[in-house]
């Protein structure tokens, strides 16, 4: 059944043969959808006849955003520790032990309602495309049913069982199962492997534990992604790229070798300013990364201790008023940049024969996603047949 959706004041079809630009804007457009991917991309005027038709009645349509990294799959929440920090305690991954322990009492149906929740709730805030990582449970049995769970509202799953050492536990001891058992267990339901690369946290990992991790991921066939240099200047981006991982995020504190060696490599930097927003910590310098030619992305990290957000649009304003990128910049690093951060090359774009996932805006241009702070003015399309 072909869909049929005119009247877009402004069609963001991040297709630079459009324009000229990266955003590659059509006005007056319309798109044909029909069995869940772009058919047509034209002007309204153009349109080919279909069976439904959805006037948008002057509205700007996006490709939906690209979410590259959420923890989404916890339980509880660390409310009393985000205000202890707006009072002024920092922020060192201590409190990750308090999600772990409510969320290995939670049994599966709450988990997954927690999920199933939660990615309605993106959906409804115009993303189409979630990344979500373990990282919450930290022993065999915990990590992989949360990958399990996860498995079950997308396929960009990550297992993060190198976010902390969970206390209690010996470093070596555990390093070993993460790199071993834990790795076996967790493998069939992820596509990729992570590790918070934080030597300035006691609780995350060094340079020497972050690199076995990826050795041992990569071995088992999984793609690489890094945490690092959110707390301080350290080794996570250079790991990164050296490995060639897909993504290294956070990057908030950089070495002038740090970029050289981004803009040198194939690993894209996913930026996350919702954690400096809810941590009050300094905003990484975005426009050092994006003048050096590095490939951005932005994405929420949406989780209960650093970034309890699961809005793009929100992380958008966020981009352009505090880390000053263009509203161009920030919505392309939302999209486009997100499918580069999960090397997936057929979403965050609106062609002829990509998977229709698009959000449609209540407003007339991208720009009013920037320009209106914290309105719900971004919705992803149902483009089911
Ligand atoms: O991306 N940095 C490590 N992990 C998360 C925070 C997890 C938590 O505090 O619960 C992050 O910021
Ligand atoms: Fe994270």
């Amino acid at each position: 059944m072909a869909r049929l959706i005119s009247g877009i004041a402004e069609l963001v079809t991040n297709d630079p043969a459009v324009d000229g630009t990266a955003l590659g804007i059509r006005r007056d457009a319309a798109v044909v959808i029909e069995h869940g991917l772009v058919a047509w991309v034209g002007s309204t005027r153009d349109a080919p006849p279909a069976d439904t038709h959805v006037d948008a009645a002057g509205r700007a349509v996006v490709p939906g955003f690209v979410d590259s990294h959420t923890h989404l799959a916890f339980a509880g929440d660390r409310a009393a520790e985000y205000a202890a920090r707006m009072a002024g305690s920092r922020y060192d991954g201590g409190g990750i032990a308090a999600t772990v322990a409510a969320t290995r009492a939670a049994p599966d149906d709450e988990l997954r309602a927690l999920l199933r929740q939660r990615r309605a709730e993106l959906r409804a805030q115009g993303s189409t495309t979630v990344e979500i990582k373990s990282g919450y449970g930290l022993d065999v049995e915990q990590e992989s049913r949360l990958l399990r769970l996860a498995r079950e509202v997308t396929d960009e799953t990550t297992f993060l069982g190198a976010h902390v050492v969970p206390p209690g536990i010996d470093r070596d001891d555990y390093l070993r199962s993460v790199t071993g058992d834990m790795l076996d267990a967790c493998a069939p339901y992820a596509r990729w492997i992570d590790v918070f690369c934080e030597p300035a946290s006691p609780h995350a990992f060094d340079l020497d534990e972050s690199r076995a991790v990826l050795v041992a991921g990569r071995a088992t066939g999984l793609g690489l992604r890094v945490h690092g240099n959110q707390l301080a200047p350290g080794p996570g981006v250079q790991l990164a790229v050296e490995f060639d991982a897909a993504s290294v995020d956070h990057c908030t504190y950089l070495s002038a070798a740090d970029v050289d060696a981004l803009v040198a490599g194939g690993t894209v930097a996913t930026l996350l300013p919702g954690v400096e927003f809810s941590t009050r910590s300094p905003y990484p310098d975005a426009r050092r990364l994006l003048d050096a030619g590095v490939t951005v992305a932005l994405a929420t990290d949406c989780n209960p201790g650093t970034s309890y957000t699961s809005s793009m649009p929100f992380v958008i304003a966020l981009a352009v008023r505090e880390l000053h990128m263009t509203p161009a910049e920030a919505l392309w690093a939302a999209t486009a940049g997100g499918a580069q951060a999960l090397r997936r090359t057929e979403v965050g774009r609106v062609t002829a024969g990509a998977p229709a996932d698009l959000a449609m805006l209540d407003a007339p241009s991208y720009l009013h996603l920037a320009y209106r702070p914290g309105m719900s003015l971004a919705h992803a399309l149902d483009t089911a047949d």
